[in-house]
Formats: structure tokens, sequence, C-alpha cells
């Protein structure tokens, strides 16, 4: 199969900070620019065999070892500058500036595995935890003692310390375990911000500075994770309240692998490899690229190490949507986390001249807009896209002073610059629509002048009025923060879809979470002329749905310190709501019900993951037989495992079959049968009956139909078997069917959802 296709080297695919402000998704120039050593040399990262007996983990050995790899020519001396980083826990290898050449001639030497050029990737409150369920002094944050004892390691674009949302009040020193540094030189750190180091030398100086965030993005995710308490946190006026992280009293650790919008993969590994050995218990990364074989995917290779010393790993799934099969992070030990909306909008209403109402959404809500009808203007009337998009200096043409401006949304600016587009050629205000594609999704942006973002068909409403009439006007009423929208949850249209293109046999996106207008902190004010000195933002992307995950990763981890990474995975999966707050199925930025391919499992439910009843655990290793069965050589599989393993000497299994809390399966004519194994973890004595609501076109049969448990952490198993109807083979119109399997006893409900694809 054509997907299947393996290469050492894959096509570079830019890999975003997975924040929808910023969205620049670098094209991956690698380490070519401004290379002071000579303009051949890239940053390649080098898998090495892990010498067996002798060679442990002792740097200097270990080191002594990766030296031998480098060219020669660079003995001593030349090494130093060379090498770039040195790995030691979560890949047996090294980064180190090396020309094409040389690379091949280290391909001759016992023990090299493989080696690629590095890849550039792109990035991808308040009112969020209540969302959440998350109460003070009640039910999971009571519990989980909000976090206490959790240490969460953020890989993003460094921190901003003194902030008040990284205040360590009421917070203990952090664990005996902890090892990490600081690396900030004031006294930056405390008790809850417990570690802060940059992996990224500088594009400029090529120096490593003191890790502080000049882009907002690693501040605000770290507040989301772990925020402190901070009251009246607010932007404009808007979303006040409390600001808080998930897991307010889990400390925090940052390393800065970002410079600017670009995160680089020699320096995600070097911080995962340190995170694991500081003692970090989750790791939350809102980055990525495109889908690639786990093997020569930076973070898979480094999440893998992760787990295999107990840390949990949360990512984001990318702003890539709504298309399908544009995940990043499918790996299945990474949590795959997709963004949807919470309750809270902040309402921006365009009242056109004809007095029709649209609702959109706007963060900058000015008070001194005067609610007088301005003449409309569609900034593309041109016929121009640049124009139609606001793109800038795309209006010197056309006459916009002192008008409401339509803009569309898409093209090369973002949504926030289309407005300064508009404010440059002297606009008084902007109406932005969206595309078809984003249907009903709006943001509510930090916009530089009045302005609202409206859905597409009351884009397409606009455009019929300001055709219909030769004065067209309008003007925007600010209608401010208002909580309780009953659709939420919905998937926003951004959020990546799956299925998953590196391993199609399991279902991704594992789980959807806050990402839409999450108010967080920020390193400086985002207010002009204002008198508030409010240090918060509020942004959208799978970069903020992500460190909500892994807030809630660090409570279950709180109050259940002898979870594995995967049960841990599993208790938030089978738990997750798939309605809203009006109890009807979620919807997507069509407002129809959106997939499994949107939802995965659900929104998550960090009250009932934190008693799941069952979960469906794997440990490490078991993965080895499920990378054998993607038909990875043993090579491959040595990046990953770090160990030599032959798959011809174990029986690999197809995808399906790996013990994961989901199912997503190819199904031709013949029948499949895979086992699942759940492990105890409620009441001693339970029983569980099995209920399966039945994917259209096929048929499901649970062996046995119940389970009855006798005592805690014993494990039962049960087999699933699929068969296609005979009205399942002959839907063309129908390329896949979902449903789900729940085993209920009295106390628990454990869902696990199931997508068949029609061969
Ligand atoms: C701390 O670092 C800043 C730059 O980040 C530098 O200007 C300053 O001199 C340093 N202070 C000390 C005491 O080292
Ligand atoms: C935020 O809420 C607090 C408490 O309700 C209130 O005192 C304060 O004035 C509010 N601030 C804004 C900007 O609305
Ligand atoms: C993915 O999109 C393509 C093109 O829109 C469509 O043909 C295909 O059925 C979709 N696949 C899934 C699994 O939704
Ligand atoms: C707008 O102005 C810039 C700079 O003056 C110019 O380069 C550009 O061509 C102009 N664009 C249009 C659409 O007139
Ligand atoms: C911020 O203030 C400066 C100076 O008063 C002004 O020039 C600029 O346009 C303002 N920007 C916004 C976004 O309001
Ligand atoms: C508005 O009118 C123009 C010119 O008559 C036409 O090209 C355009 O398609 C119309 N737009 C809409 C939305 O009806
Ligand atoms: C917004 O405010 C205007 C003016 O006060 C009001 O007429 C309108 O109904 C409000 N819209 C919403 C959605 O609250
Ligand atoms: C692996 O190879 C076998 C034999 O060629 C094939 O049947 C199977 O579909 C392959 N598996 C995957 C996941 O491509």
């Amino acid at each position: 199969m054509e997907k299947y296709k393996r290469s050492l080297l894959p096509t570079m695919v830019p890999i975003c900070l997975i924040s929808l402000i910023f969205t620049f998704c670098f094209t991956p120039t690698i380490a070519k620019e401004k290379e002071s050593l000579g303009s051949n040399l890239q940053t390649y990262i080098v898998h090495i065999e892990r010498p067996e007996g002798g060679v442990s983990t002792d740097s200097v050995e270990l080191n002594n070892w990766y030296n031998s790899f480098l060219p020669a020519s660079t003995a001593s001396s030349g090494q130093k500058q060379r090498m770039v980083h040195s790995y030691r826990n979560v890949i047996t290898g090294f980064a180190a500036k090396l020309t094409a050449e040389e690379v091949k001639i280290m391909g001759n030497k016992q023990g090299f595995i493989s080696a690629h050029p590095e890849k550039i990737f792109p990035l991808h409150t308040t009112h969020s935890t209540q969302f959440l369920g998350l109460h003070k002094s009640l039910g999971l944050w009571k519990h989980s003692s909000y976090g206490k004892g959790v240490i969460i390691g953020v890989l993003d674009t460094g921190i901003t310390p003194g902030h008040p949302s990284f205040s360590d009040k009421g917070m203990p020193p952090p664990p005996a375990k902890w090892k990490g540094k600081c690396e900030f030189n004031v006294t930056a750190c405390n008790n809850k911000l417990i570690g802060a180091r940059n992996f990224f030398p500088s594009y400029e100086t090529g120096k490593i500075e003191p890790p502080f965030d000049l882009v907002g993005h690693g501040t605000h995710t770290a507040s989301t994770a772990a925020g402190n308490f901070v009251e009246q946190a607010n932007v404009f006026g808007q979303a006040n309240g409390t600001a808080v992280g998930v897991a307010p009293w889990a400390h925090l650790a940052i390393y800065q692998v970002c410079s600017d919008f670009r995160c680089s993969e020699s320096s995600i590994l070097a911080a995962m490899d340190a995170a694991v050995e500081d003692g970090v218990d989750v790791l939350s990364l809102s980055l990525g690229g495109g889908s690639s074989p786990f093997y020569a995917d930076g973070i898979a290779v480094g999440a893998f190490g992760a787990i295999q010393n107990g840390v949990f790993v949360s990512c984001s799934a990318g702003n890539t949507g709504p298309f399908n099969a544009s995940l990043s992070n499918e790996a299945p030990w990474i949590l795959t986390v997709g963004a949807s909306t919470i309750d809270r909008s902040i309402i921006a209403t365009a009242r056109l001249g004809n007095g029709a109402d649209l609702e959109g959404e706007s963060l900058f809500q000015p008070k001194d807009f005067p609610p007088t009808l301005l003449p409309l203007v569609y900034a593309g009337a041109n016929g121009k896209e640049s124009s139609a998009f606001c793109e800038p200096a795309s209006l010197n043409g056309t006459d916009v002073q002192g008008k409401i401006v339509l803009c569309e949304r898409g093209g090369l600016v973002s949504r926030i610059g289309k407005g300064q587009t508009v404010k440059d050629a002297g606009g008084a205000a902007m109406i932005l629509m969206n595309n078809d594609i984003n249907g009903y999704s709006t943001l509510a942006d930090p916009h530089v002048l009045p302005a609202t973002h409206v859905s597409y068909a009351a884009g397409l409403r606009i455009k019929d009025y300001i055709n219909s009439t030769s004065i067209p006007t309008a003007t925007i009423l600010f209608n401010g923060t208002v909580i309780g929208k009953p659709s939420a949850p919905e998937v926003t249209s951004f959020s990546s879809r799956g299925p998953s293109m590196a391993s199609p046999g399991i279902l991704k996106p594992d789980i959807i979470g806050p990402g839409v207008s999450i108010l967080a902190a920020w390193p400086v004010s985002v207010e002009n002329n204002t008198n508030t000195k409010s240090t918060f933002n509020i942004i959208s992307g799978t970069s903020m749905s992500c460190p909500h995950l892994s807030g809630v990763a660090a409570l279950l981890k709180s109050s259940h310190p002898d979870w594995s990474p995967a049960a841990i995975k599993s208790a938030m999966m089978t738990t997750t709501d798939i309605v809203n707050l009006e109890g009807k199925p979620i919807i997507d930025e069509r407002l129809l019900p959106a997939d499994i391919f949107a939802i995965g499992a659900g929104h998550v439910n960090p009250s009932r993951a934190n008693d799941p009843g069952l979960v469906f655990d794997i440990q490490p290793d078991d993965y080895i037989p499920y990378l054998c069965g993607l038909n990875y050589t043993d090579r491959e599989l040595a990046i990953l495992v770090q160990r030599k393993v032959k798959c011809s000497e174990i029986s690999s299994i197809k995808e399906a079959q790996l013990n994961y809390p989901s199912f997503s399966l190819t199904l031709g004519s013949g029948a499949q049968t895979y086992t699942r194994t759940v492990t105890n973890v409620g009441q001693p004595n339970s029983l569980y009956k099995s209920l399966i609501f039945v994917p259209q076109g096929v048929e499901v049969e649970i062996t046995p139909s119940a389970l009855q448990f006798n005592e805690a952490n014993q494990k039962a198993s049960f087999a699933v078997t699929f068969r296609r109807t005979s009205y399942g083979g002959n839907r063309q119109d129908m390329p896949f069917a979902q449903g789900y399997i729940k085993w209920s006893s009295d106390q628990h409900s454990v869902r696990i959802p199931l997508v068949v694809i029609f061969e």
C-alpha cells in the first residue's frame, strides 16, 4: 500500500506551533540557513544502537561512543562544534551538524542505525475549567489535591516568570525526585515554576538564551495546564473571572524548544530526554508536523522513550481540519487531542441597514463605537482574491475610509492581520466572514479595530444585502461575554481529523477538549490605550486543547499514582461525553453531528475519568508486536524501542489487536475478531454487561457478554467479532460506519468507540 511507503528521509513536512492565532506553518528550510560552520552542514538526528552491556547511561562513556561516529576530521575540538545534542534516555543517538557526505561515511560504521536531517515543526480559562466541571474545594480538584506533587513538562516557546499565573502561593516544594534546572539568572523559579531550560539556540547569536517567552504561546499553554488561581483576569474586560489551569497545584517544568514559531526536532528530543531524567510525570507538546511513520517522527520517537519511563505524553492533533487525514501526532502511545468550543461566547452583532442582525464574535469590544449605520463595502468588490482576503496593502485601491469592510477568512494573512489591513486603509470596522470550509466556527479574537467574525451563512447574507441596495450600510453592536451556549462543546473547523495515515488501524484523534477562544496567561498586555494591565490573552488552537488534557492527566496521576500512561489515557477516553449541554450529539462546524474522526472517543469529562471502573492498559513492550504488524524493519523498530528486537521471533499483531480503548478497522467480506483485556480499577466486586451500538452495515458480537470481577486490579478479556451485513457491503455512499461498545455496571459505564471502513 502506498501509504506505507517507507523512507528514512520522509519529505520534510512543516511542523506547526498548533495555535490558530499563528497560522504559520513553516516550510522546513531545515538548518540550511545561516550556518556558521559551512553552507553544507545540516543538523542531523543520528540513531545508534545502544551498546550491549558495558556502555550504559554513564555520560562520559556514552559521549565517547557517540563521538566515535563523528567524522575523523573533526576530532577533538571540532567534535564539540559539531555535536548539537547527545541523548541518553528517549533515544540512543545524537544530533550533530554534518554534511550529507559525512553521513554517508558514518553509515558504514558498526552500530549505526539511521540519520535524517532534522525537521522544523510549527506550533500548532478562566471559564474552561468550570466548563470541565472542576470547582474549588469539590470533586476531582479536591480528590486530586489540584494535581499536587505532579510535574508537567511543557515543550514550547518558553515562559514568562513572575506572571501571577506562575505564583507558587499555596504550593509545596517539588517532590524529592525532581532533578531539573532553572536557567533564569534571577530568582524566577519557585515552587510552581520549578524548572526552565532552553534547548533552542538563538538564530541570531547561536547562543542559548534564558527561556523567556517572546511569543506568548508557551506562557499560554503552561498556564492552561497548571496556572495558579488569578482573580479578575480578563482581556478588554471580557471573559472576566478567575484564571486557573486545569491542575493548579501541579508543578511546571519548562523546556523551550522553539524560537519564534519554529520548533526544532533535535531540540524537542533533547528536551524530552532531559525531562525524563528530571523526573517529569506528564509532557505537553502543542506542536507537531504532518503524518510520518513513527520511527521517522521525532515526537513519536521521543514519546516512546517517555512512556517507557512511565511519562504520560499529550499532544495537539493539529489545526489543519476539517479535512480528513489531517492529523499530527498519531502514535498510539501519545494522547492526540482535538479542539472544541466551551459554552462562552464574546458576542459582537453585525446589524445591517435592512435591519438584519447577524451574530458573530470578537474579543475586542470598544465601548465608544457608535451604533450608527456606516457605509458597508465588500473588500473583494474589485474582483481580486487578495483584496477579498484583506491581505496587507490589498485595499489601497479601494475607498474604505470611514467604512465597514467585509473581509473573507483565508489567504496569506491572519485574521487579526486582516483587521490591520482595514485599519491601515482607513476603514472604521471589519466584518470577517468565514469561507465555506469553516462554516459556523467563529472565534473571539483580539482584533485591532471594531470587528465581528461571522459564519459563512451570515457572510453570504451580507453579500446579498450589499448587492441588493445602492447604499449598503451596517454597524457592529458589542454584546459582551455570554455564558451557557447550549450547543457547546462543538468541534471547531480547524481541529484536525482522522483517519490516521501512519496507522489507520488506530482511531485518532483520541479525544477533544477546550481549544477555542481560551483565556490564559500572556507575557504582555494585548490591550492598547487602556489603563488595565491585564496580561492575559484569548487564543484558539489544538495548542490550547492539548494542555487542558495534560492538566487532566496530572490530576489523574495525582489521585492514581500507580496508573500507567496507557491506563490514564484509557480512563479519559472511556468516560467522555458524546453529547452537548442540551443532550444532543456533539456537532461540528457544519452544525451537523460530528463524526468519530472529529471527536475520537468524545469530549473529556475529568471527574468521570477519575473513576472509570475499567481500564485498557498497555505496557511499553506491548507496542512491539503492533509495530512489527506495521511491517517496520528491525532497524526501524530499534529506533523506537532502543534495543535489538527481531520481529521474526515474535508474533506480530494487527493494529486493531493492540489493547487500545477504541477500534478502527477496515472490513472486507470476512469476519474479523480481536480481543481486549480490561483491568478492574473500580469496586472489587462488580458485574459488567456489554451493550453494542452497532455501526450500520456491520454485525458486532462480544464474547463473553458479561464480565464478573471479584477483586481489585483483576483482569478479564473479551473478544469482539466484526462481520459485514449485506447492507454494509453495498453502500457506495457510506465509506465508513461508526458505533460503540459499552460495558455497564451499577456504578460505571465504560464506552469505547468503533469505526469500520468498508473495503
Ligand atoms: C541576567 O540575564 C540578563 C539577560 O538575560 C543579563 O542582561 C543580566 O546581566 C544577567 N544578570 C546577571 C546577574 O547575571
Ligand atoms: C471582574 O469581576 C470582578 C468581580 O466580580 C469585578 O469586581 C470587576 O470589576 C470585574 N472587572 C471587569 C473588567 O469587568
Ligand atoms: C476523506 O475525504 C475524501 C474526499 O473528500 C472522501 O472521499 C473520503 O470518503 C473521506 N474519508 C473518510 C474516512 O471520511
Ligand atoms: C498598494 O500600495 C503598495 C505600496 O504603495 C503597492 O506596492 C501596491 O501595489 C498597492 N496595491 C494596490 C492593490 O494598489
Ligand atoms: C496602540 O496605541 C498606539 C499609540 O497610541 C496607536 O498608534 C496604535 O494604533 C494602537 N493600536 C491599537 C491596536 O489600538
Ligand atoms: C453581486 O453582484 C455582482 C455583480 O452584479 C455579482 O458578480 C456577484 O456574484 C453578486 N454577488 C452575490 C453574493 O450575489
Ligand atoms: C446585542 O445588542 C443589541 C443592542 O443592545 C441588541 O439589540 C441585540 O439584541 C443584542 N444581541 C444579542 C445576541 O444579544
Ligand atoms: C504488512 O505486510 C503484510 C504482508 O505483505 C501485509 O499483508 C499487511 O497488510 C502489511 N501490513 C500493513 C499494516 O501494511
